[in-house]
């Protein structure tokens, strides 16, 4: 009898464990152009070696900044490779995730060149490199948040005619389903990319993992800001502990409340100004804790948040919104901006002057819808019984990101599937040898097909008539005949 109750109280004592610890997060670290992996200090983080490309080549690396990872390869693609190639990684469980991207620099001697490009995850745009990014700490990565729903995530790297993409490092970390929820407009089509992430009143730059913050915080980088401008604001900082800082769903590290810029008697309002992209909205999440000695108690420090002028949130008293000193408090809020800076005051209406501890600052972006996948699948087998020359770097989507499409490819959007199919090809004089494949007739919306001026052995197979939308089908000069003759 005794043995049986000390089984259900294992039983019970391994459901309560279960139950509590979370797992940890899936986390993908690719070192690329490595042909080991890697592990760096340090956190003695794990880099895989490099695999998913699509072409490229590996080289050796210089890293533009401090922060980038300390890796020492690179994975480059050169303009004869074609104006896209991607990274697509398989076996990525379904949920929400950081994909931060460490451009980098090829080591050679004479070689200053700063490569200017365009990054997309799952289709959707979301980064242009600027040039001057490589004097600039928090540009020398991309990054965003992204819902990965079909086991697989696509990193494309798209020719701006500005250099070779260079690639340091991907990085896939899960976080929290709700991480970063604003509401229900925070769907799971909505991508965030980080614009600005800042930690104020130190000088000392911060990814979660160095100050010990939780894995599923996804490692933010914090770039510091010691103050916002001269004289106008000092910097705070504290050693007690934090309340409610690793908290669901955003798991900061404590470290970031433990510094913070207070306005000063000169200057009672406290503004940031940061240059956005015009005319998107921006998801702004503002955080506090009262870690100032001289505030002991709610309605001693009371002030309203506006952007760019707009009262955003009314009457902040952080002692008594957090339930404490020393406690965190984040608020957040989705604004449309029209012009090309944001500008975040904080005004004082009673008591002492205004703190804050740290901001961030995300564009939202309406994930793209992707194309049909039969008809993905169909243009992949084109593209081998075509022998499609690499130039033509049909990588990741066919459609999407639509500043990208594939070349000799048109697409339209199906509103009511909300999926993108293939309406036109055109390879004419692309001089491809090759045969025609079975799998054409998968692209059911055709209306024209133009391979006219190559040389196209075999058949047309009689599965083209079944393509009922076609209208134009152009296969003349076809040069076989005459290597036919040759032969
Ligand atoms: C990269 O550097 C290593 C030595 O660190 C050298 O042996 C190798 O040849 C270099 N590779 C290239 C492509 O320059
Ligand atoms: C963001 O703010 C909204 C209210 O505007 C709130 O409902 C939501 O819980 C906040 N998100 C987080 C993660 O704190
Ligand atoms: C901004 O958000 C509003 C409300 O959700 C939406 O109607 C609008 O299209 C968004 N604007 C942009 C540029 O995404
Ligand atoms: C196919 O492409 C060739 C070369 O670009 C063009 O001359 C021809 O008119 C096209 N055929 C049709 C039917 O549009
Ligand atoms: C091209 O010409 C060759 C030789 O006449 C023929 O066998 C082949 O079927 C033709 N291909 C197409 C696609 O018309």
């Amino acid at each position: 009898m005794l043995r049986f109750t000390l089984l259900w109280l294992l039983v019970f004592f391994l459901s309560l464990v279960s139950s509590s610890a979370r797992p940890a997060p899936f986390a993908m670290r690719i070192s690329c152009g490595a042909r080991q992996n890697v592990r760096t200090a340090p956190t003695y983080a794990l880099w895989y070696k490099d695999f998913g490309y699509t072409g490229g080549i590996p080289a050796n690396a210089t890293t533009p900044s401090f922060i980038t990872p300390p890796l020492k390869t690179l994975r480059y693609f050169p303009l004869s490779e074609g104006p896209e190639n991607c990274y697509g990684i398989n076996r990525v469980p379904k949920g929400h995730y950081t994909v931060r991207i460490f451009f980098g620099l090829i080591k050679q001697p004479d070689f200053d060149n700063e490569p200017l490009f365009e990054i997309s995850v799952e289709g959707t745009l979301i980064h242009s490199l600027k040039s001057g990014w490589t004097s600039h700490d928090d540009q020398v990565f991309a990054e965003s948040l992204v819902f990965l729903l079909d086991g697989t995530v696509s990193i494309c790297f798209h020719s701006t005619g500005h250099g070779e993409p260079a690639i340091i490092s991907i990085e896939i970390l899960q976080v929290d389903d709700k991480a970063y929820y604003s509401g229900p407009e925070r769907g799971k089509g909505v991508i965030l990319k980080t614009t600005s992430r800042l930690t104020c009143g130190t000088a000392k730059p911060r990814f979660d993992e160095d100050y010990s913050g939780d894995h599923w915080g996804g490692d933010r980088y914090w770039e510091p800001i010691r103050t916002f401008g001269q004289n106008a604001d000092e910097p705070r900082s504290t050693e007690n502990s934090i309340k409610q800082a690793s908290d669901a769903p955003n798991f900061y590290p404590e470290a970031l409340y433990q510094s913070a810029v207070v306005s000063t008697d000169s200057q009672p309002d406290l503004a940031y100004t940061i240059d956005v992209d015009p005319n998107k909205n921006y998801s702004i999440w503002l955080h506090f804790a009262e870690i100032d000695a001289l505030v002991t108690d709610a309605g001693q420090r009371v002030f309203d948040v506006l952007l760019n002028g707009d009262t955003i949130f009314k009457e902040i008293d952080i002692v008594k919104m957090s339930g404490d000193r020393y406690t965190a408090l984040v608020l957040n809020r989705t604004v449309a901006v029209s012009g090309r800076t944001v500008t975040i005051t904080l005004h004082p209406k009673e008591g002492h002057h205004a703190i804050i501890n740290a901001i961030e600052i995300f564009q939202v972006i309406a994930a793209e819808s992707k194309t049909s996948s039969a008809e993905v699948r169909a243009l992949q087998a084109l593209k081998r019984s075509l022998g499609l020359p690499n130039h033509f770097a049909w990588n990741g989507d066919p459609c999407v990101p639509k500043e990208h499409p594939w070349s000799g490819a048109d697409c339209q959007f199906d509103k009511s599937g909300r999926k993108w199919f293939i309406d036109g090809l055109d390879l004419s004089n692309q001089g491809l040898k090759g045969f025609f494949p079975d799998d054409i007739s998968k692209l059911i919306h055709l209306q024209s097909l133009n391979l006219s001026g190559n040389t196209i052995h075999g058949v047309i197979p009689s599965s083209l008539g079944t393509i009922t939308s076609l209208e134009l089908l152009d296969l003349s000069y076809n040069s076989s005949m005459d290597q036919f003759l040759k032969a």
